[in-house]
């Protein structure tokens, strides 16, 4: 069983959710409208980059369906695609005791630049992303361009 879910002010990550969850066979929800995950399920957790600073709905989110202590796949989309917007949601992360297992990020648009993202090829390589976790497998069909990167943690 999976859980797909996101924090999205402008609709960016909410269509990478969507992707992800089309391909595991679920309906992606915002994460304000879920009290509760399945206890078994793989939870997927996607939020957009506002300023560098991870919203506080997913610091109440992590708490309120006690994500401590399980593990998670996470996604971000951002304008500008800067490694350390992920390391600080992943530090974010660790510091509230959620293991992650996989990482995935793509550009959003924003005012007037990247326009378009996320794109067709972004959103095929985010299901790729939940395929390779959920399947393990490693196909490069639709290997990312540079903007994408997808990062499996050890
Ligand atoms: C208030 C705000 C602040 C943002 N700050 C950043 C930023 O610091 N770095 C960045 O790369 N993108 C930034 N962006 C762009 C967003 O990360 C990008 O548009 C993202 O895809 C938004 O996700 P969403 O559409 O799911 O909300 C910002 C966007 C907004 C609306």
């Amino acid at each position: 069983m999976f859980e797909v879910v996101y924090y999205s002010m402008t609709g960016n990550t909410r269509k990478v959710a969507d992707a992800i969850g089309a391909e595991l066979g679920v309906t992606a929800r915002g994460i304000k409208s879920v009290d509760k995950l399945g206890t078994d399920a793989t939870v997927f957790l996607g939020t957009g980059c506002y300023t560098g600073v991870v919203p506080k709905e997913i610091g109440d989110f992590i708490e309120r369906t006690q994500l401590k202590g399980r593990k998670i796949a996470v996604f971000y989309t951002s304008g500008f695609g800067i490694a350390k917007e992920r390391e600080a949601f992943l530090k974010y992360l660790q510091n509230r005791g959620v293991e992650v297992i996989g990482t995935y990020n793509c550009f959003g648009k924003f005012a007037a630049v990247r326009m378009g993202h996320p794109n067709t090829a972004e959103l095929e390589a985010a299901r790729q992303f939940a395929r390779s976790l959920t399947t393990g497998s490693s196909s490069t069909a639709n290997k990312p361009k540079p903007a994408v990167t997808v990062k499996k943690a050890k």
